[in-house]
């Protein structure tokens, strides 16, 4: 393919939105939808691309700080083939240039491909037949089917409104042709705005054939305009994802009720229950199972793992054949080893659990070392937060720990060792032996229980 520049427009108001956020800045899957156009342009490997921003101020640059992304401010907003021209600057008379827009986020590379290839006849636009084309420029074809020019919905008459097939908005185009093209634009239409498309009937008069090409589905070039067109994307682009998970032998119990809000990577055989997040970067191994309603976030479930209903993840890692929840918090830096068991409203922060570890019931254990086949009982805490700093708890192997145990850190459990149950720990536990920390049981003789006064 030649030498490719992407210019992306992304400047619009987006009043409809009803928002303090700039429209491109709302997610679909939890990446702006800007962020998916640039993705789907960089996976096209252009020398640059340059975005044209403008409402919303510096908040679009700025959520790209740091993205090998150029941006052009365009103040005031006279139009798409005006919003272009601020990006010339920027571009070199080289190659191909490609318009796409920021708010039309799920548009993929496949479909672009062929845009770009047409462009080297000297215009190339993506085209689509709608049922209701209103509101969109429509492509005017002569009696052999020849591309004349595109005409705006608002400059167009009753005949051209009948006109099924419209103007995505994305096209492509030598980029020398294009500096010629909007250098000779003006705005003598019903919108007075310069319109990027008036170059469509400059190229067909200079003799230059107008290549068209669709895209693989209609919801690629569907543009956001609103929170509810923003809502339908989500489900579009949440559905499709779904399909690539069952096509590579993921079962989903309901492929309409998961949201991947980032990257999921599953093993065979792993099955999904209804109502599962999965954000950031996610790894499953083969033969997991995930229950109903799980939150998993940057996580590594290995192979074999079976995990209950409303369990939430951050930043954990999970051996293989686990046990976990139901009512399982894992927050950043748990992790446990093989055949772990956590169970109903354990909490577990910055803590390893080695293999054979079990916390089944009511606990919380942060900043923690747990050996191999270590028993943490019901009700277990590890009191690692003095009010200024944190402290470390350390329980050797096969130690079991008595429930409603309170271990104050820094303290260590040595190995072997037993806590009886209610122990508040402040001592390190000798290896072995049982250690207990209640004051002795006594019962007294002839205490009767008080009775309600006259
Ligand atoms: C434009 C096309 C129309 C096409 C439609 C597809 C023109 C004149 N018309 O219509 O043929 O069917 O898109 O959705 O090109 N933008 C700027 N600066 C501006 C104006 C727009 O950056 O001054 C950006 C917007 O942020 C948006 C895109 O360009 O991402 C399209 O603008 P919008 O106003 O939605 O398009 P229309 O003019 O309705
Ligand atoms: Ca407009």
């Amino acid at each position: 393919m030649p030498e490719l520049q992407v210019v992306i427009l992304a400047a619009g108001k987006g009043t409809r939105m009803k928002s303090a956020l700039p429209k491109v800045l709302h997610p679909i899957a939890g990446r702006a939808l800007l962020g998916h156009v640039i993705a789907a342009a960089q996976a096209l490997n252009p020398t640059r691309i340059v975005v044209v921003y403008g409402h919303g101020g510096e908040a679009v640059p700025r959520a790209f700080a740091g993205s090998a992304v150029d941006f052009v401010i365009q103040e005031p907003q006279l139009g798409t083939g005006h919003a272009v021209q601020q990006a010339m600057p920027k571009l070199s008379k080289d190659g191909i240039t490609l318009v796409l827009y920021g708010d039309v986020p799920l548009i993929s590379p496949a479909t672009l491909k062929p845009v770009i290839e047409g462009a080297a006849g000297g215009m190339s636009v993506l085209t689509v037949e709608l049922a209701d084309p209103t509101g969109y420029g429509r492509i005017v074809r002569d009696a052999a089917g020849k591309v004349l020019r595109i005409v705006e919905q608002k400059d167009a008459d009753a005949p051209t409104r009948a006109i099924r097939e419209i103007n995505t908005g994305i096209i492509a185009t030598p980029s020398a042709r294009l500096a010629a093209w909007l250098g000779r634009l003006g705005n003598n239409n019903a919108q007075r705005e310069y319109y990027l498309t008036d170059v469509i009937a400059m190229a067909v008069a200079e003799g230059v054939a107008v290549h068209t090409a669709q895209p693989s589905s209609e919801w690629e070039v569907l543009g956001v305009n609103s929170r509810d067109q923003l809502a339908l994307l989500e489900r579009v682009w949440q559905r499709e994802n779904a399909n690539r998970l069952m096509a590579a032998g993921v079962s989903l119990a309901d492929p309409a009720r998961i949201d991947v809000r980032g990257e999921l990577s599953c093993g065979t055989d792993v099955s999904i229950d209804v109502g599962c997040v999965f954000e950031g970067k996610v790894e499953i191994g083969a033969d997991v199972v995930v229950g109903p309603n799980c939150v998993i976030k940057d996580s590594v479930i290995e192979s074999g793992t079976r995990i209950a209903a409303f369990s939430h993840f951050e930043n954990a890692h999970v051996g293989p054949d686990g046990r976990i929840g139901p009512y399982a918090r894992l927050r950043p830096g748990a992790k446990l080893g093989r055949e772990v068991h956590v169970g109903n409203f354990v909490e577990i922060k910055a803590s390893t659990l080695a293999d054979g570890a079990k916390a089944n019931h009511l606990a919380y254990l942060g900043d923690s070392e747990i050996g191999q086949r270590v028993n943490i009982g019901a009700g277990t805490i590890t009191c690692n937060y003095d009010g200024a700093n944190k402290h470390k708890t350390i329980i050797e192997d096969d130690a079991f720990i008595g429930s409603d145990s309170q271990l104050v850190a820094p303290v260590r459990v040595g190995r072997g060792a037993t806590l009886g149950a209610g122990t508040t720990l402040t001592r390190d536990a000798p290896a072995e032996q049982l250690t207990v920390s209640r004051a002795k049981q006594m019962s007294v003789p002839g205490w009767k229980r008080p009775t309600k006064k006259k």
